[in-house]
């Protein structure tokens, strides 16, 4: 974790890689009714990752309420059942966006030169969301384990560096990726 700078983006541990890979110029199709090549349009795209972003706030609010109430507030089986719950949403989510989603905005919008350093970004964001995500699951069984202060005082500082920066993360999604394959469906 980066417990050095302000809470933010995590810095990947040593030795530990994301199972994340990049999909650059895939076989993917321009026909209209199949703009994935996977069987899903724009529309449906949108409205899955739609949910995925909803499902992720929901992680968000849980971990501030974890991080707003410790320690005294926080019970064992709730920090439990967020550290066998977080790695997974996060993995399901991001293997949607990369697998499906990037590939269906770059088929899309092939004209869009900005598009590829945007989808870059956010690819590197998943990366680091992940290791990040490994990092603050352990940590919760860690303070489930101990609870003194000093796993306290980690934990807190740990979840508030995660979800402020999934968040805007989410928040960035939401506002520019979402709208655009609204835009690509009726623009069609
Ligand atoms: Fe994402």
């Amino acid at each position: 974790m980066n417990l050095s700078g302000e809470p933010g983006r995590s810095t990947p541990p040593h030795g530990k890689r994301p199972v994340l890979t990049a999909i650059e110029g895939g076989a993917m199709t321009r026909d209209k009714g199949d703009a994935m090549g996977h069987g899903m349009d724009l529309a449906q795209v949108a409205n899955t990752l739609e949910h995925h972003l909803n499902v992720q706030q929901n992680l968000c609010t849980r971990l501030e309420e974890v991080a707003d109430g410790l320690p005294a507030e926080v019970r064992n089986d709730d920090c439990l059942a967020l550290a066998r719950s977080l790695y997974p949403i996060i993995h399901r989510s991001h293997q949607f966006e990369e697998q499906l989603l990037f590939p269906a905005l770059r088929t899309r919008f092939a004209d869009d030169r900005s598009l590829r350093a945007t989808l870059d970004r956010l690819h590197g964001e998943h990366w680091e969301d992940e290791a990040f995500a490994e990092e603050v699951q352990h940590e919760l069984v860690e303070f489930v384990a101990g609870r003194c202060e000093e796993n306290v005082e980690k934990l807190g500082y740990m979840l508030r560096g995660f979800f402020i920066g999934l968040r805007r993360h989410l928040a960035f999604e939401r506002e520019h990726i979402l709208p655009m394959l609204r835009m690509g469906e009726t623009d069609r």
